[in-house]
């Protein structure tokens, strides 16, 4: 157990955010989490109430870790939201906890490195954001980069692949819409993605700060990159659901908005070499992890 060291989670109410200050709660840890006014944590814990858009944030308590993972997805569409958010919410963060914090893990996307290619990428892999999305998010990384080390604040960063859990988009989007038989794989599914469990990401993020390995960059995705469509088809077959068809990926992007679909159809492959150095993955394989995901769906009766 940890000697009741002091943390604070943004986006705590969030699929991830949840998870962590569970885990985080469970191992010692003193957790505040920030929560918008009328938003509540799933498990007790310490709640701050305040938004990130609002210049007026601030913390009278002193951490010493700062998780931050509160942001729009790239489902919003409305790209002043995403930038007030984002961009502006994350300096308004950054300003509210200078001088309170000794570190800051913050949490960005694959996305960062745009469109890759065929060979196996790591985190020295040149960034080049291609959507409106990514393009925020890398500003926010290397403003908090920059800030910290003009205040003398732990720093690093990491990119989760898709992160999949009970809840989240693996629940809403894929799980439950295979079983009411509406789920198509954009663009027929034939591009390489990195799935993580959330456990493993919670776990990795962790690991990051107990092992102190700051000022890094950190890929955190599972062992077993997976074409789109073998995932989908896999998942369907532990629910005892037929494989769904596939949708073009000009109408996927009028549904769903073009910067979410173009982060989904970008085949990309990393390797978790370095996180593997500090962090064992329990599930190296979304073959092991789905089937204990879906099985922790229906014991919480998420599934329909
Ligand atoms: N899920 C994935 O597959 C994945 C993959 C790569 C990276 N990530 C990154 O991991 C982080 C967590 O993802 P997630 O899937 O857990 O996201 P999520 O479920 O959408 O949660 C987002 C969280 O951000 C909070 N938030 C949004 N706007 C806010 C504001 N203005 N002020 C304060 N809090 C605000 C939300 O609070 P409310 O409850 O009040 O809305 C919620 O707690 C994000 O940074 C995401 O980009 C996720």
């Amino acid at each position: 157990m940890v000697d009741n060291k002091s943390v604070l989670v943004t986006g705590a109410t969030g699929f991830i955010g949840t998870r962590l200050v569970s885990t985080l709660t469970e191992k010692g840890y003193s957790v505040s989490a920030l929560v918008r006014n009328g938003r509540h944590t799933k498990v007790k814990t310490k709640e701050i109430v305040g938004d990130l858009t609002s210049d007026t944030l601030h913390f009278d308590d002193c951490f010493d870790c700062v998780f931050h993972l509160a942001s729009c997805t790239p489902l919003e569409k409305n790209a002043k939201v995403l930038e007030n958010v984002n961009l502006t919410g994350t300096k308004n963060l950054f300003n509210a906890i200078n001088g309170k914090t000794k570190s800051l893990i913050y949490v960005s996307g694959l996305g960062v490195f745009g469109e890759p290619g065929d060979k196996i990428i790591d985190e020295s892999h040149p960034q080049n954001p291609n959507t409106k999305f990514v393009d925020i998010r890398l500003k926010a990384e290397n403003f908090l980069r920059e800030k910290c080390q003009q205040n003398g604040i732990n720093f690093s960063v990491v990119y989760f692949g898709d992160v999949y859990g009970s809840e989240g988009w693996f629940s809403d989007i894929l799980a439950k819409r295979l079983q009411k038989k509406s789920f198509r794989v954009p663009g027929g599914g034939k591009y390489f993605k990195g799935f993580v469990n959330v456990d493993d990401a919670v776990g990795s993020m962790i690991a990051i700060y107990e092992k102190e390995s700051f000022g890094e960059s950190f890929i955190v995705a599972d062992s077993s990159p997976v074409f789109f469509k073998d995932f989908v088809n896999y998942t369907a077959d532990q629910l005892g659901q037929k494989h769904p068809g596939s949708v073009p990926v000009f109408l996927a992007k009028a549904a769903l908005g073009s910067d979410l679909i173009k982060l989904l159809t970008t085949s990309m492959k990393v390797s978790n070499k370095k996180i593997s150095e500090i962090y064992s993955f329990k599930f190296p394989s979304y073959k092991e992890g789905i089937p204990k995901v879906i099985s922790e769906m229906k014991e919480k009766n998420i599934l329909l």
